[in-house]
């Protein structure tokens, strides 16, 4: 079953045809708000909003290991995150789509592992390719048959927020290799692949990053939000046209 994560601007899927929501509990607490539970394009599938369904819950404390244990224990098999970002490379403007292949991790403070505290063993996973590449290349799929243009690949750096970055934060990501910045792409990345659920993102511009573009003063919160619902529209309609068909 597939799995989608909603972030800021994609509190619920309208084209869902919902038949349930479920509270759910986890031995990490509570996710995010209750999965809901529906069909989206005849596929079985859950949506849960990463924020909460009213927009209350910043990146830092969003309880990322209930969200992903509870997706598991509800029967999701893969996961899309959908999440919007700043973009730093000089063509990911506001309102591009953009299927990142890699992540660059400088989130603090938060739970990153199921596999900590008691006896539990350690466990180091392999995360070289972050994003699972079958996952990305169905996205990517289901980009060209709902005629969405969207980017191939960058590099996604999770930071902590909830403040936006400086401008010379911006620089120094830049410099790092970062194409796109967001707040929370981590640690939930690495915990669905400790539980070996595929995961992959589709993330949406909203603002040129601190610094660059018309940002170059100050990002601007109002066109933000329309830039958000227009494009989400068309993240929608990709959504739609996902098939994991064995996965
Ligand atoms: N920085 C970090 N996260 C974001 C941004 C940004 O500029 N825009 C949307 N999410």
């Amino acid at each position: 079953m597939l799995a989608i994560i909603g972030g800021s601007g994609l509190t619920q899927l309208a084209n869902l045809t919902v038949e349930r929501r479920e509270v759910v509990r986890t031995p990490y607490g509570e996710p995010s708000g209750p999965l809901t539970f529906g069909r989206l394009c005849g596929q079985p599938a859950v949506f849960i909003a990463r924020h909460g369904y009213g927009h209350t819950i910043p990146p830092h404390e969003v309880n990322y290991c209930a969200n992903l244990w509870g997706l598991k224990q509800a029967g999701a098999t893969c996961i899309v995150s959908i999440a919007s970002v700043g973009g730093i490379r000089a063509d990911l403007s506001p309102g591009a789509i953009v299927i990142p292949h890699q992540i660059i991790d400088y989130t603090w403070g938060r739970k990153a592992t199921f596999h900590e505290g008691g006896d539990a063993p350690v466990v180091h996973i392999d995360f070289t390719q972050p994003y699972d590449p079958e996952l990305r290349h169905a996205l990517l799929e289901a980009a060209r048959d709902a005629g969405q243009a969207v980017v191939d690949g960058s590099v996604y750096a999770a930071t902590q927020g909830p403040r936006l970055e400086t401008a010379a934060e911006i620089n120094r990501l830049e410099r790092d290799g970062v194409d796109i910045v967001g707040m929370t792409g981590m640690p939930e990345a690495a915990l669905a692949r400790e539980l070996e659920l595929p995961y992959a993102a589709l993330t949406v511009v909203a603002n040129h990053a601190a610094g660059r573009g018309d940002s170059k003063q100050g990002i601007q919160f109002a066109s933000l939000e329309d830039i958000l619902r227009e494009t989400m529209g068309r993240v929608r309609r990709i959504i739609e046209m996902i098939c994991i068909d064995g996965k």
